[in-house]
Formats: C-alpha cells, structure tokens, sequence
C-alpha cells in the first residue's frame, strides 16, 4: 500500500491538462453491454476504478483493451450474474444491472456495501427498474431482476437528498431498450448524466431532455457501436483549482469544461480567489487576502459533494469563520479529524462542519479514508509546514489519474512511498 510524502510550503504553478471523468467514464463502460458490437470510449483516465470496471466487463464476457487512454469493449456474448465480490467492492458497478436488463432481460448483481462517505441505498435504482415492469428480489446479497418485457412508463426518481446520478443512469440505460416512452422526472442534472445519454444517443438511442430534471427516451430495439469521447472531469478541475489558491500559487486548468465549473468558480471568487477564463482555459490564482465562505453541497448545478472536502482546507487557511454544509452524503466529514492533526479547527454540528480558519497547519501522518478525503489531505499537506504524509493512497488511484506527477511539474514536492 502505497503513501505519499508532501512537503508543505512551495505554491502551484504551471499548466495541467485535466483528464477524463471518472463518473462519467463508469457508466459509459456499464453502457457497452447495452450492444454485442464493439464501442471505443476515448479520454479515459488511467484510474484503478476504471481497470476495476474493465474486470467486471471481462468477468461478465465481454473483451476490454486500454492503450493510451483508449478503451475498445466488445461485448459480443455477454451472461447476466456479475461476480460477486467484483462487484460488491466498487459502488459504481451498480450501473451495469440497468443495461443488463436492457439486453438481457435479467441480470444478477451483488448489492454494493455502504461505504465511508455514508449509507448508499439503491432503492431508488429499484423503484425506477419497478416501473418499467422488473420482478426485482434480493437473495443471498445479490439483486436478481428479470424483466420478460421492459415497457417504458412515467415515474419520478426524486429521493430524500434529490435524485440520483447512477440511480438516472440505470433506468435510461434499462429503457433505452424497453417497448415505448420513458419520462424519468426528478432526474439528476450532472454533466456526467448528459455525458451517458450523448453515447448512448451515439449507439442509436433516443434520449432528450438530458441536463434537465425531465427526461424522455423513446425506446428502440436494438443499439450499435460507437466511438465517443468523454467529457473532462469536473471534480479533477476543481481539485486543481482549490489547491493553486490554497498553495498561493497560479494554474491554468487546460482541457477542462468551465461551463462545468460555475459553482466552484462561484465560491472561489466569493473567497476572493482571482479566476480568469481564457476559452477553454481557466487560470487560478489567489490574489489577495481570502475571506471566510459558507458553502452547501447541492445536486448540480449546486456545489458538488466531491469538492467539499478540498473547499474545507480552503477555508482552513482562512481567517475567520466559514461553515460548509453537506446535503448529499451526511457522514462525509472523514477528513475532519485527520484535518485536525495538522491543526485544523474544525467542529460538526449535524450535517455543518463549522471552520475556524486562519490557524497554522503544520504536517504529520494523516490517513486517507475515501477519494475526495484524501485530495483533501494532500492539498493540506501542500500548504502545511514540515512534511505530511498521507497514508492508504489507494483511494486516490481510484480517481485521480497521476494526481502526484501531475503536481509534482506544477512545483509540489510530492513523493511516493511503499507503506511499510
Ligand atoms: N440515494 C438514495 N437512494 C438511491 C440512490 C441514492 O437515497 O437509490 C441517495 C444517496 O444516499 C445520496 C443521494 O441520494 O444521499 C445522491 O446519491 P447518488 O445516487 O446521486 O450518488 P451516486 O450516483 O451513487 C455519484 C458519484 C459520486 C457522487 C454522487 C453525487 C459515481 C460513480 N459516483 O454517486 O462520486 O458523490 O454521484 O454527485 O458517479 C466520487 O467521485 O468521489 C463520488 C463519491
């Protein structure tokens, strides 16, 4: 198990290309068992999710290649019972029950756990597969869904936090093949929905309304190949973004969608950071004193949950009082107490952390507890005096591609250690 060794105290800056989305890049790869012809999915993050997701597609028959950020999947005969303990250990594998309904009509799949970032149901997942007419049970710690006929229908996938990201891309996926109409209301907005149904629009589906909390797909019978690249990822950008103005540096964030970005862009400029938007390019730079912000994490196009982490060391660094908010996952303030061991006062009152910022960080050993945790506690671990390590890294080879080199050329002095 790998660690990482940041010493503290050098700003950011340079340029950095930002790479594809993870969560978009997930369900894209569950989309190519919708068809038995071979699909290339282009801009893929080299990120040990991904590998994992291509295990799963192999477990399942399908035949997976990646080269340099390419990946060919051909799912020409594919069975419907994912591997148990594959699936079981990655959240994002729940979105291959939708497409093998879709194409199969039945498929087996483990129940993915809770995890540390909060309880994580499916029921939502379920209700919408429901109401396209699956027989859904769970036994044995598997979901079995058969559906001899998938007929489209109405129905609304809001749940207690909002609707669902992988929950919206399950049903399209299922209904993209069903007999009729689907009108999914209360979907989720994210780029990375929008992303799904462009390629499955590409393998011949009819989806609209895609981006909005109303959307349409006219089911057809069969999908094909395609070629599709996907969208860069917007929590990488705002990772970037966060750590230039927390290290007092500047960076320009190359290849990245800043029409993505507006709520993060937002809370930056409230916090007094400088962003300049040149194209497609986005320069980053403190410029200034920083002020204290209130945040709340919303589904997008509000504040999205996976920048909160990295926001709050932000607002560590800055005097006075910011209180950030978390609507989406109420137990995702891991990264408070290894926030603290480098000095950070930071409170929990429900579902608030209230920061006293302004107080010097100084580094120690830290333990990453998820993906976004732990960018959290390397930006930290960037401005903090000494050296900080960061231990179980793993999380951050889950979704950030080559995060440590990536930094290391805008100036981090970041090593990699093996964990003794
Ligand atoms: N929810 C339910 N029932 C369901 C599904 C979700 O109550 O059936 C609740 C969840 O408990 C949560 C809220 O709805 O309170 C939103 O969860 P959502 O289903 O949208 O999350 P997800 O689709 O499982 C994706 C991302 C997460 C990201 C969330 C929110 C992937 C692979 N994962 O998860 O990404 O935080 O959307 O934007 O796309 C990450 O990248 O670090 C990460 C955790």
């Amino acid at each position: 198990m790998d660690s990482l060794l940041v010493k503290g105290g050098a700003p950011l800056h340079g340029e950095v290309t930002i790479s594809g989305a993870k969560n978009s890049v997930l369900p894209i790869m569950a989309a190519t068992l919708l068809t038995a012809e071979p699909c290339t999915i282009r801009r893929v993050p080299e990120l040990s999710d991904v590998k994992f997701m291509g295990q799963i597609l192999t477990s399942l028959g399908a035949e997976v290649k990646f080269e340099d950020n390419t990946l060919s999947v051909h799912a020409g005969k594919i069975k419907g019972v994912g591997d148990y303990d594959l699936i079981r250990k990655m959240r994002g594998s729940i979105c291959i029950l939708g497409p093998l309904l879709g194409r199969l009509r039945k498929a087996k799949v483990s129940l993915p756990g809770g995890c540390v970032i909060g309880s994580r149901p499916i029921d939502l997942h379920l209700k919408g597969l429901q109401a396209l007419g699956a027989k859904i049970s769970i036994n044995g710690g598997y979901v079995v869904a058969t559906a001899p006929r998938l007929v489209g229908n109405d129905l609304f996938l809001g749940g207690r936090s909002g609707p669902t990201v992988l929950g919206t891309g399950n049903v399209m996926m299922a209904a993209v093949l069903a007999e009729g109409v689907t009108i999914i209301e209360s979907a989720a907005c994210e780029p990375e929905v929008v992303d799904l149904a462009g390629f499955l629009n590409t393998m011949g589906a009819k989806i609209s309304g895609a981006g909005s909390p109303t959307i349409t797909i006219a089911g057809v019978s069969e999908l094909h190949g395609a070629d599709y690249e996907v969208i860069p990822d917007r929590i990488e950008a705002a990772t970037f973004a966060i750590a230039a103005a927390a290290t007092d540096g500047e960076v320009t964030l190359l290849g990245s969608r800043p029409d993505h970005l507006h709520a993060v862009l937002d809370k930056l400029r409230e916090a007094g950071v400088k962003v300049e938007r040149r194209g497609p390019a986005l320069t980053v730079r403190r410029g200034g004193r920083l002020k204290p912000v209130d945040v709340t994490t919303l589904p997008y196009a509000g504040f999205p949950t996976d920048a909160q982490a990295q926001m709050m060391v932000l607002m560590a660094l800055t005097s006075g009082i910011s209180i950030i908010t978390e609507r989406i996952f109420e137990a995702r303030f891991m990264h408070v107490s290894e926030l603290a061991r480098l000095g950070a006062d930071i409170a929990i009152e429900g579902p608030s952390a209230i920061i006293r910022g302004g107080k010097p960080l100084s580094g120690a050993p830290v333990m990453a507890s998820d993906l976004r945790a732990s960018a959290a506690l390397v930006i930290a671990g960037l401005i903090a005096k000494g050296t900080t390590l960061v231990k179980r890294i793993y999380h951050l080879d889950r979704g950030y591609e080559n995060i440590d080199a990536k930094l290391r050329r805008l100036g981090a002095r970041i090593e990699r250690a093996a964990e003794s």
